[in-house]
């Protein structure tokens, strides 16, 4: 593979694909974010983006915008920029690699690449092999769009963010009553977040204390699919929203007789697992099910679990800079000491801050 420094244009056309890659967060999960550029002649002469899961990849959708607006052949100088490696299997839609091998691409920048079974390493010999000069960069920001899919796909198990709140106090709840932590702003954001994920998760006591609608009510964009663990059915007979509103709730238990009227709900889709493992065999659950992001909200016991069990990849805190006085008390849980701080963002009295596990960290590089 062709070993070159990176240039001011191609450097410029890179960032450009990883701007559009973004356009794909909240609809192409478990697919990864993808930009495709195509520039000859130091100048942009089309662009794409995966859009929507299933559908065409970035690089189909940057070539036939070329042809679109071009009647000429794609230039022999022409050069092509990608966020992550072409795929070279037939999944949803055809091989990459075979698309450019034909299109008569001659040079090509990749992002980073893909850990996909079949993909990985694979389609860079299958570019070599056919005259395709091909630069695997593995810049930061690549990877750190492909950092869901690329994580995922080597854990078997969704990519899994714990969010929540805390005050500078170190509380995060009360037993007897839902309180607000966070600010109107964090609430936006915590939404902005709800739409990039395919699935929240609570707890059972959150669900029974919240009564929580769990949607995306304060951002654009879709509301994720809610997950219920509630292990000994505790939530079954009562008036929830999330079993009430008529959106779409999976519900994790270990009990095997579930009331009829939640079982004629065709919302709601009861998944009866084992002691052993729940939480683990739950995620490997959603996998199966193309979860790919999954945004664990609480509350603080189960947190507290999948920081026991190293079931996380990415930690949102929230730190709210405001006294909470009266009340019972639940406390927020101790951060795991491999956790790695990677920045902090002030919103107002809020701080956030985000942390990656030891082990994307150690991905990112
Ligand atoms: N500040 C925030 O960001 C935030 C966010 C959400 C909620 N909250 C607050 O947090 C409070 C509720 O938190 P909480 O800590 O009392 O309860 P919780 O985390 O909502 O519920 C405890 C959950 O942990 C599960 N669990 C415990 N051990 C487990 C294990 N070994 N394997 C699998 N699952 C296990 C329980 O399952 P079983 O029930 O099946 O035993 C239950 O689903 C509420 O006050 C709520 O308002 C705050």
């Amino acid at each position: 593979m062709k070993e070159k420094k990176f240039d001011v244009f191609d450097n410029i056309f890179s960032k450009r694909a990883i701007d559009i890659a973004q356009n794909g967060l909240g609809s192409v999960s478990p697919n990864p974010m993808v930009g495709g550029i195509l520039a000859s002649n130091y100048r942009i002469l089309a662009e794409g983006w995966h859009q929507k899961y299933g559908q065409a990849h970035a690089e189909v959708n940057c070539l036939k915008s070329y042809h679109k607006n071009y009647d000429s052949p794609i230039p022999d100088d022409a050069q092509m920029y990608v966020t992550l490696v072409p795929c070279c299997i037939h999944g949803n839609t055809p091989a990459c690699t075979d698309l450019l091998i034909r299109e008569k691409i001659k040079s090509l920048h990749v992002g980073c690449d893909d850990a996909t079974p079949g993909v990985e390493s694979k389609s860079l010999v299958i570019l070599k092999e056919n005259s395709i000069e091909t630069t695997l960069q593995n810049t930061k920001e690549a990877k750190l769009i492909a950092r869901f899919r690329n994580v995922s796909q080597r854990l078997n198990r969704p990519y899994i963010i714990i969010k929540y709140a805390r005050n500078h106090q170190g509380i995060y709840g009360d037993k007897n009553q839902q309180i607000a932590i966070s600010n109107q702003i964090s609430k936006r954001i915590v939404h902005q977040w709800r739409n990039e994920c395919d699935a929240i998760v609570i707890g059972a006591n959150t669900l029974l204390l919240d009564n929580p609608k769990l949607d995306n009510r304060f951002y654009y964009g879709k509301s994720p699919i809610r997950v219920v663990l509630d292990r000994k059915g505790r939530s079954f007979d009562k008036e929830l929203n999330v079993y009430n509103d008529g959106n779409k709730t999976i519900i994790f238990t270990q009990k095997k007789e579930i009331p009829s009227n939640l079982l004629k709900n065709k919302n709601l889709q009861f998944i009866t697992l084992s002691s052993d493992n729940f939480l683990q065999n739950a995620m490997a659950k959603l996998y199966e099910l193309k979860l790919g992001i999954v945004l664990i909200e609480g509350g603080s016991t189960l947190q507290k679990q999948f920081f026991i069990e190293e079931l996380y990849d990415e930690i949102r805190e929230i730190v709210a800079h405001k006294n909470i006085v009266e009340g019972e008390k639940i406390e927020a849980p101790t951060l795991p000491t491999t956790a790695v701080l990677k920045h902090s963002e002030a919103y107002r009295n809020d701080t956030h801050n985000y942390w990656f596990s030891k082990y994307v960290n150690k991905m990112m590089g």
